[in-house]
C-alpha cells in the first residue's frame, strides 16, 4: 500500500534517550482512529541540540511536540506561552505550535488527576500522603494544589528534597497544608490512619531489588493506593494494598490520561481511551527488554 504523506502534520516527542516512549504508538493509534493524516516520530535530541529542536518546530512547521527527559525544563526558555500548570510546575511535557507561537504545557498532573477520576476518586477535600520529590512528585503535587486537597504530606528519601518542594508549593498555595514527613516506617505508620490517598511517584517498583522503608501492612481498606509506575504495572505497593483490601490505581493512567490531554490541545479531538489502552497492554506485555528510562513519557 502507498501511503501518501505531502499534506500530513507532523508531531513528536523530543527526548534523549527516546528508544523506550510508547507515545509515538498512543498517538499514531489516536490519529489513524480519527482518520487524521497525521504521523508522530521519537526525536533523540541531545541537550546541546535541544535549542535547535525547538526552534525547528516553528522552522518545519510541526504542529505539536511532548518533552520528555531530560528537556521538560530546559525548554520553556524557548517558549512564548506557558499554561498556568506549566509554570506552576516549572516543567513542559507538550508544546502547541499556533501560526509562530509556540504554547507549553503541562500535562503530567492533569492525567494523574485523570486517572483518579476515572478509578471514581475525587482529590478534592483528601489527605493525601506523597512518596517522592522529584520531577514526577512535582507535577502531581502541583495539581493535587491546584484541586484544592485537604492536606498533603511529602516524604522522600532526601528529606532536604522533600522540604524544598513543600517550601516552593508553599510559596505558590500560601493556604495550602503541606507537611513533610520523614521516609521512615514510624514515622509513615504514624500518618497512614489519617492518610486517604497513598501515591507513589518515586521510581521504586521498577526493580525487583527495590526496597522502600514503608509499612505495607498498615494499609487498609480506607485507602486508594496510586502508583505512578508502569513497568511493571503490578508494583510491590499496589500488591501489598490490593491484598489488604484497599483501592488501586496502577501507572497506566497517568500515562494513558498525559497523552490524552496533550491530544485533545493539539487536535481538539478525545482520545480514544480504550483503544489506546488495549494498544498500550499489548506493548508493555510484549517488551521484553527492561528499557533506558521504565516509566518515564
Ligand atoms: P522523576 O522526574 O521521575 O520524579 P527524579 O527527579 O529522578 O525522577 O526523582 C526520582 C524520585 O524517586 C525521587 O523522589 C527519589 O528520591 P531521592 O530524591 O531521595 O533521590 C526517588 N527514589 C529513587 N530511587 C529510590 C529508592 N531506591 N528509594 C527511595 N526513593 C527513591
Amino acid at each position: 500500500m502507498q501511503i501518501d504523506h505531502r499534506h500530513a502534520q507532523l508531531y513528536g516527542i523530543f527526548g534523549y534517550p527516546i528508544d523506550h516512549s510508547l507515545s509515538p504508538l498512543m498517538h499514531n493509534t489516536a490519529f489513524a482512529h480519527h482518520h487524521l493524516d497525521a504521523v508522530y516520530l521519537p526525536f533523540a535530541v541531545q541537550p546541546t541540540q535541544i535549542e535547535a529542536a525547538v526552534k525547528a518546530i516553528r522552522a518545519l512547521g510541526i504542529h505539536g511536540v511532548n518533552v520528555t527527559i531530560p528537556h521538560k525544563q530546559a525548554v520553556m526558555a524557548w517558549l512564548d506561552e506557558l499554561s498556568p500548570e506549566a509554570r506552576l510546575i516549572g516543567a513542559v511535557n507538550t508544546i502547541h505550535r499556533q501560526a509562530d507561537r509556540l504554547l507549553g504545557y503541562n500535562t503530567d498532573g492533569i492525567g494523574f488527576l485523570r486517572s483518579l477520576e476515572e478509578a471514581g476518586s475525587d482529590a478534592a477535600g483528601r489527605t493525601v500522603l506523597l512518596l517522592g520529590a522529584g520531577g514526577a512528585a512535582r507535577a502531581i503535587a502541583v495539581q493535587l494544589c491546584l484541586g484544592r486537597i485537604h492536606r498533603l504530606c511529602i516524604a522522600n528519601r532526601t528529606v532536604a528534597r522533600a522540604e524544598a518542594l513543600a517550601a516552593s508549593l508553599k510559596e505558590s498555595f500560601p493556604h495550602a497544608d503541606i507537611c513533610v514527613v520523614a521516609m521512615a516506617e514510624s514515622s509513615l505508620s504514624a500518618h497512614l490512619p489519617d492518610t486517604d490517598i497513598v501515591i507513589n511517584a518515586t521510581s521504586v517498583g521498577m526493580y525487583p531489588h527495590d526496597h522502600m522503608q514503608f509499612p505495607f501492612a498498615e494499609i487498609g481498606p480506607r485507602h486508594l493506593v496510586c502508583d505512578i509506575v508502569y513497568r511493571p504495572l503490578q508494583t510491590p505497593l499496589l500488591r501489598a494494598a490490593q491484598a489488604q483490601g484497599a483501592r488501586t490505581v496502577d501507572g497506566l493512567g497517568m500515562l494513558l490520561h498525559q497523552g490524552a490531554k496533550a491530544f485533545e490541545i493539539w487536535t481538539g479531538r478525545a482520545f480514544p481511551l480504550p483503544l489506546i489502552r488495549t494498544t498500550l497492554l499489548t506493548a508493555l506485555a510484549t517488551q521484553a527488554v527492561e528499557p533506558a528510562s521504565p516509566r518515564k513519557e
